[in-house]
């Protein structure tokens, strides 16, 4: 296929030359921003909020959230008197240093208030994406041992508050009518705006993001205070982050998006950040672009497939002028995307590529580079990244292998919550490996291929097919499961299952629906298999394993390999 290119053009030209900043780039010089380097401690709240209060920015708005035709907006001076209230709540709550605080919230002004405020207390936060459901709420908290959860009365019933031992304070926004908890909205209005903050060394705990691979439930995945240097220079980099700047990232903080770019990167780089309640339609989308302003806007290929489907004179009603950069992560960026981007924006997309466990861009499209449409582009300037083979070596130019990271980047996760083995799994040698097959060009653009495992990207939502599968065998019906994702052309996959019923159950479509809405109930709504077809039984391995390999051959009707040495790789 012919690659596009599309040519940096006079909007990024102040950005830096890449070679040129790639050449002089030290993390140690970055480092002299923030507050450690003169005082040997630091606290991600202060320097994404306060540090700009103290330096003269208390006015400037920090945060505009939209909730249909109401925006609300907060300055830097408001989000630090407001998260120390929140700060105070957690105080007197007997909430400390290193304790886990999870945030089990929709997007709101409260929930950024309340995670400002467990970072300046110096506790580890947990953000739980909304559409969690009790059994997805209730492994992340009971994994992480966690002291304390902020949540909403809508969001409530969904913890299983008596299976939680370690949980002992839950304080709750909203009516508080039905529970007997700490009501968080109170407790603001008598809260004091003073806040002493904890200051914390730069290895110290920040965000345990939960998320998913192939096996076994979701993992715990630890970053550390120090994450803010790369998440700040990427800020400013990559989303190109300029003093006058508005800007959006459409990804919930329940997902390592949108705490590393919807609150520490802007915020760090005291840039304005919109925030956009309620539910995705291309009229609210290009309504809260045209309303805010928005300069910089940061989504998922999803979100563009949507609103490239949505009828074509939506977008002509909107004037989308103010947009001046915009980018994209999560999964591949298929180039028709970019190429409709052009049309539409006449503005490139830039593709970025991360993960939870990089806690910062670590391959992107840089806004003063050429970009290869469909290609991820370069590694950021302080990284390191190359295609290895499964024995750790490095392949030529051109050949497919693994995604490959050197260690020791400051956004790099710290640690698998109390899983010392899953951690060192990631690693060969010096190299984190990613997961992700790709290859390199001669020209050094990265192309990603595809999961070398069975994680599963649905609408850049990452899920594991294990959570799933433990969910659906949970279903009386349902002997054995098997989940995959296959292949869509909005959502890059969609969640599908293969199931073998129990004797006596007939497999109707209405039996498909209940187990649809028994995972929908139980877990959450974007991991309720979106397919499901039954068999007689599975492809299993000797030793008992579901052959996910085989079901997606099935699938996508390829050859299955062959199965009479079925190992239990
Ligand atoms: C996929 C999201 C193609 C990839 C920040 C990775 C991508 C996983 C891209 C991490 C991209 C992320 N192109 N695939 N630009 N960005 N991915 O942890 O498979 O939710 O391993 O982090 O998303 O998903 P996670």
């Amino acid at each position: 296929m012919k690659v596009e290119l599309y040519e940096a053009t006079d909007q990024h030209a102040n950005m830096p030359n890449y070679e040129a900043a790639k050449e002089n780039f030290s993390w140690e010089e970055i480092e002299k921003e923030f507050s450690w380097y003169e005082t040997g401690k630091v606290n991600m709240a202060y320097e994404a909020i306060d540090k700009h209060v103290d330096e003269g920015y208390g006015d400037k708005i920090a945060l505009h959230y939209k909730l249909n035709d109401d925006i609300q907006s907060f300055t830097f001076k408001e989000m630090k008197e407001n998260s120390n209230k929140a700060a105070n709540i957690l105080k007197d709550a007997g909430v400390k240093k290193g304790d886990r605080v999870f945030i089990f919230m929709a997007r709101s002004p409260e929930l950024y208030f309340a995670l400002l405020g467990a970072l300046k207390i110096g506790a580890v936060v947990g953000p739980l994406f909304e559409a969690f459901m009790e059994k997805a709420v209730k492994d992340r908290l009971e994994n992480s041992e966690a002291s304390t959860i902020i949540t909403t009365t809508e969001l409530l019933p969904r913890i299983p508050v008596d299976d939680l031992p370690d949980l002992k304070n839950i304080i709750v926004a909203g009516d508080d009518a039905e529970h007997q908890y700490t009501n968080f909205n109170k407790e603001m209005e008598k809260a004091s705006k003073e806040f002493d903050i904890e200051w914390l060394d730069k290895e110290d705990g920040l965000i345990l993001h939960y998320t998913s691979g192939s096996t076994g439930q979701p993992k715990g995945v630890l970053h550390a205070q120090y994450a803010m240097v790369q998440q700040y220079i990427s800020g400013k980099y990559v989303l190109d982050l300029k003093e006058d700047d508005v800007y959006w990232c459409t990804a919930d903080p329940g997902w390592v998006t949108g705490t590393s770019y919807g609150i520490f990167a802007p915020w760090l780089n005291r840039t304005t950040n919109v925030i956009v309640g309620g539910r995705f339609s291309a009229e609210s989308w290009y309504s809260a672009l045209e309303q805010l302003k928005v300069t910089v806007w940061y989504s998922a290929p999803t979100a563009f497939r949507m609103l490239m489907g949505s009828s074509d004179n939506v977008v002509e009603k909107y004037d989308l002028s103010s947009l001046r950069h915009i980018l994209s992560v999560g999964e591949p960026l298929n180039p028709e995307v970019v190429k409709w981007g052009m049309e539409v924006f006449n503005l490139r997309i830039h593709d970025t590529w991360w993960m939870t466990e990089t806690g910062a861009h670590m391959i992107v499209n840089f806004p003063s580079v050429d970009i290869k449409g469909g290609s991820m582009g370069k590694p950021l300037p302080g990284i390191k990244a190359t295609i290895v083979d499964d024995q750790g070596n490095e392949l030529p130019p051109n050949r497919m292998g693994n995604l490959a990271l050197k260690a020791g980047w400051p956004a790099m996760m710290r640690e698998i919550w109390k899983n010392k083995p899953k951690y060192d799994s990631y690693f060969i040698g010096d190299w984190y490996i990613s997961g992700d097959s790709a290859y390199r060009d001669e020209d050094g653009y990265f192309w990603f291929q595809g999961r070398v495992d069975d994680v599963i990207m649905t609408a850049g939502e990452r899920v594991g097919p294990f959570e799933i599968e433990s969910k659906l065998v949970e279903h009386e019906a349902v002997q054995e499961a098997g989940v995959i994702g296959k292949p869509d052309p909005v959502r890059g996959e969609i969640v599908k299952a293969f199931i073998a019923l129990r004797s006596g159950y007939e497999p109707t479509d209405d039996l498909k629906e209940e187990i649809r809405v028994f995972v929908k109930n139980g877990l959450a709504a974007h991991a309720a298999p979106k397919e499901i077809e039954f068999k007689d039984s599975l492809p299993k391995t000797r030793s008992g394993k579901i052959m996910r390999r085989v079901l997606k051959a099935w699938e996508l009707d390829l050859p299955a390999g062959d199965l009479s040495s079925m190992d239990d790789d």
